[in-house]
């Protein structure tokens, strides 16, 4: 995924904003935790605020209305909860929503999606993989994508059904998952693949098995550090940057909307974060009441 760039023509009444106020950060799930963890690095001074929508997650298996209201009622609460600027830390909910929230709410915002760009600057065979949610591979944003960088580069397009599911359970090296993974990416490289994109945000955590299964013959794209540094420019233009204090850095804090048991594992054994996770109520028009399972 890469940085989605901030729409120009979006004005932003920033007046009385804290600097001190915090960056909030969402995902359908587990995956944002690995831009969370790429912002940490890039910008040890923020303070944020995570949201996984667990409970709904896989968005993937989701329709798109159902995608689009989970995702503006989620980014509003945090906006409520006082957050300066947004990170929707989901390639499926940019490609679907992106336009939605930046209509509706008055923070400046980064999106996220997948890195057809770099992918197709760097690959040699001019043959690249892309594993992405099935909505996300044939959103309009996407194929837009393809359109606009893809150039004479071929993309394999590979929805990584069962991959999102897995790291939501902590599963990140399996025998079931390797064999998983197996299937989706031996035609990648019988293809002559060189370059494999990561169009998900939970894919970097499955980075230790895509390599023990590729070795070297891939080069992964994981474009969290390029959202860290578009968010990073985004503060600074609007003059929202945390100042630097020196001290120990501000632990962010965690909220799920499922039992975060999950969560907590990942942050402590992926992140080396050791922090506990608030459950979250947020209704939305399709998940109206508390128990809603609406899909
Ligand atoms: N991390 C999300 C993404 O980047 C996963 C979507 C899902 O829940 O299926 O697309």
């Amino acid at each position: 995924m890469s940085a989605e760039s901030p729409s120009s023509s979006v004005r932003i009444d920033l007046s009385g904003v804290a600097s001190r106020a915090p960056v909030g950060i969402f995902d359908s799930g587990l995956g944002g935790l690995s831009v969370l963890r790429a912002v940490r690095a890039q910008m040890p001074g923020e303070a944020l605020v995570y949201v996984a929508d667990s409970r709904y997650a896989p968005y993937g298996e989701r329709d798109d209305d159902f995608i689009c209201d989970r995702t503006v009622a989620i980014c509003k609460w945090l906006y409520q909860q006082g957050a300066k600027a947004l990170v929707v830390a989901c390639n499926t909910a940019t490609a679907q929503s992106i336009a939605l929230v930046r209509d509706t709410l008055p923070i400046p915002l980064v999106g996220v999606e997948p890195g057809i760009k770099p992918a197709a600057l760097q690959s040699k065979t001019r043959v690249a993989g892309v594993l992405a949610t099935q909505v996300t591979l044939r959103s309009a944003r996407f194929q837009g994508l393809l359109e606009r960088y893809a150039a004479d580069c071929r993309f394999l397009c590979q929805p990584g059904h069962g991959l999102v599911q897995a790291v939501e359970r902590c599963d990140v090296g399996s025998a079931e998952l390797r064999a998983l993974l197996r299937g989706y990416l031996e035609p990648m490289l019988d293809a002559g693949a060189d370059t494999l994109v990561l169009g998900c945000t939970h894919y970097p955590f499955l980075d230790a098995a895509i390599r023990d299964i590729v070795g070297d013959r891939l080069t992964l794209i994981d474009t969290s550090i390029a959202i860290a540094r578009q968010l990073e420019r985004v503060l600074d233009q609007h003059g929202l940057r945390a100042a630097s204090s020196g001290d120990a850095p501000v632990p962010p804090r965690f909220f799920s909307t499922g039992d975060g048991s999950h969560q907590q594992q990942l942050t402590a054994t992926l992140l080396n974060l050791h922090a506990t996770v608030d459950h979250v109520v947020i209704p939305s028009r399709r998940t109206a009441t508390p128990d809603s399972q609406a899909a």
